[in-house]
């Protein structure tokens, strides 16, 4: 019955199709360039990279047009490679890059934008870049909104926090009727949403085989004066963390 009830209060909130979670953060700048920086961007040059959660390749093509010299974008959906393949025949760059599902390619280093909120064996999937870097290479990994960031449920948060406010239940009943794909849990809907937090990241990459090279919680820009120990999972826009393998 109070699943009912919030169902028909997140309608009158947002009776529409949900296609965006609030404004573009990068306000026009490069994502690529701001989440990696040009340090990083120079070091991948005249690289092997692997873009793991690619989505449909927006960055795994700037990463070639920046000087890597190979990308393999991976994504677990076929669909959105489908994609990838096609912007990045139309950038010209199709013979720098590939998208695939799995890859067993040795690599020189290993970028992940906006995906680590996704995967739903965030573990499994830091043991997968264990076994495909070289000893010495580096994972480089921003992503965000975590899971107690205003818009962290992505298209759940219709407004601030409504992720936590609303159940599960009533959130995926109002998302179901604009959104037909049967998805009966936030693990389930587009790309997947497995509810991360910094501190669980935190924990996952020190019980991780890498060694922890910087990890930084960059808070909302205008939040910045309240963020601090006790109130970063709240106001962190994203978490960037730099990992190389032993040996
Ligand atoms: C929000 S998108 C980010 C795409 C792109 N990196 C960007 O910055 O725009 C996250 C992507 O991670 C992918 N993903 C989720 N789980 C995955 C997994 N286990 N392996 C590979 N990709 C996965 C999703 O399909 C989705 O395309």
């Amino acid at each position: 019955m109070l699943d009912g009830l919030q169902y028909s209060i997140l309608k009158r909130l947002a009776p529409v199709n949900p296609t965006a979670a609030g404004a573009d953060p990068y306000q026009g700048r490069n994502k690529t360039k701001v989440l990696l920086g040009e340090k990083v961007l120079e070091q991948l040059r005249g690289k092997t990279v692997l873009d793991f959660g690619c989505g449909d390749g927006h960055e795994s093509i700037e990463l070639a047009q920046m000087g890597a010299a190979r990308v393999i974008g991976l994504d677990n959906r076929q669909s959105v490679l489908e994609k990838a393949r096609k912007n990045a025949a139309a950038s010209g760059v199709l013979d720098r890059c590939e998208f695939v599902t799995d890859t067993s390619e040795k690599i020189d280093a290993i970028v992940s934008l906006d995906a680590f909120e996704h995967f739903s064996d965030p573990a499994g999937v830091l043991k997968k870049m264990h076994q495909l870097l070289p000893a010495g290479g580096r994972v480089y990994i921003s992503f965000g909104p975590t899971w107690y960031h205003p818009r962290g449920g992505h298209l759940f948060s219709v407004i601030p926090w409504a992720h936590v406010i609303f159940s599960e239940s009533a959130l995926i009943r109002w998302r179901n009727d604009v959104r037909k794909d049967g998805a009966k849990r936030f693990s389930e809907v587009d790309g997947g949403l497995n509810q991360m937090t910094i501190r669980r990241f935190e924990k996952l990459v020190a019980e991780s085989d890498f060694s922890v090279e910087s990890i930084e919680a960059a808070p909302i820009r205008k939040l910045r004066f309240f963020h601090n120990r006790l109130t970063r999972e709240f106001f962190t826009a994203v978490v960037r963390c730099r990992l190389v393998k032993k040996g």
